[in-house]
């Protein structure tokens, strides 16, 4: 069945291209895109077919499947990824850290140790920033108290925005009033009704792309923590399976994996313990 999708542009799709571009989606990434998001996704694509001068959705799949370079693949995965975020977005998580984690695994390790956080789906970086100021402040109450953090995304146009740290107002208004002086400077001119992280916080965070469904993560050293928050509820079970299982590979015996609050691993992977709402220890 031939579904006409824009008669002025005229792009045109069958149900079986449609199918076809959610299974490539589908195999680099692992997110699901079921028939009732087939209209969503032509309307993400539609540009980016013109752009490259192609007229229908199908003829953009040969396309993909045909570029040897593997960019088209990953232009095509990030027009398709959700990347909604805030900072302290779901915010026990952050107290439950800093309380409760952080204490716990410190009391296992030498003075002066690190503790290493991984946030592996960090999109535009409100997360990993979020870790940024509060481990800085922790680490303002104690020198001893070091961190290192890192950040992974699939999505480079994210990884982008995220290492340039530039945020509007509104978004930083779930920041407390003392944290925002302390690590924003407000812009001034065109940058007006922005602001941009300070320096050190964004340096105190290392950013680079990583796709959770590789076989091998450019991990090098175990995580105390990994943050792995609201991208498993795109993927089906057994990717979901896979994803933990290799994520818990980079974690340390006694480490924590968070995700989202609505995303349950109980029951997924033995290795695997309920602390709190969304959080995990290794076994
Ligand atoms: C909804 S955002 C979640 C951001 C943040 N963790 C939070 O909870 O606010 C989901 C992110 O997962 C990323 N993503 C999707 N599939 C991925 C994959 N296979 N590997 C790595 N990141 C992926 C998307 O690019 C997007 O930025």
């Amino acid at each position: 069945m031939e579904l006409r999708l824009e008669k002025t542009a005229g792009l045109y799709v069958s149900d079986r291209g449609l199918r076809a571009l959610a299974d490539l989606v589908h195999d680099y990434s692992g997110i699901c895109i079921g028939p009732d998001k087939h209209q969503l996704m032509a309307n993400r694509l539609r540009r980016r077919v013109q752009d490259v001068g192609l007229l229908s959705l199908d003829d953009y799949g040969d396309f993909v499947r045909a570029d040897a370079t593997g960019e088209e693949i990953e232009t095509l995965v990030d027009l398709m990824t959700t990347n909604h975020t805030a900072f302290f977005r779901e915010s026990e998580h952050f107290t439950v850290l800093m309380q409760e984690l952080a204490p716990t695994l410190r009391a296992a390790m030498p003075t002066g140790y690190p503790v290493r956080v991984w946030s592996a789906a960090a999109s535009s970086g409100e997360e990993p920033y979020t870790l940024a100021m509060l481990t800085a402040e922790d680490q303002r109450r104690d020198p001893l108290h070091r961190w290192v953090l890192q950040a992974s995304d699939i999505s480079r146009r994210m990884l982008d925005v995220a290492v340039r740290g530039v945020y509007s107002m509104d978004s930083v208004a779930v920041v407390p009033p003392d944290l925002l002086p302390r690590y924003f400077e407000r812009g001034v001119g065109a940058q007006d009704g922005r602001c941009r992280l300070r320096r050190e916080v964004r340096a105190a965070v290392s950013y680079q792309r990583i796709n959770l469904l590789d076989a091998h993560y450019p991990i090098r050293e175990p995580q105390h923590v990994i943050f792995c928050r609201n991208v498993m509820i795109y993927f089906d079970v057994d990717t979901r399976r896979a994803v933990v299982e290799r994520l818990l590979e980079y974690l340390v015996p006694g480490g924590y994996l968070v995700v989202g609050y609505s995303e349950s691993l109980t029951g997924l992977v033995p290795r695997l313990s309920s602390v709190s709402h969304g959080v995990y220890t290794r076994s």
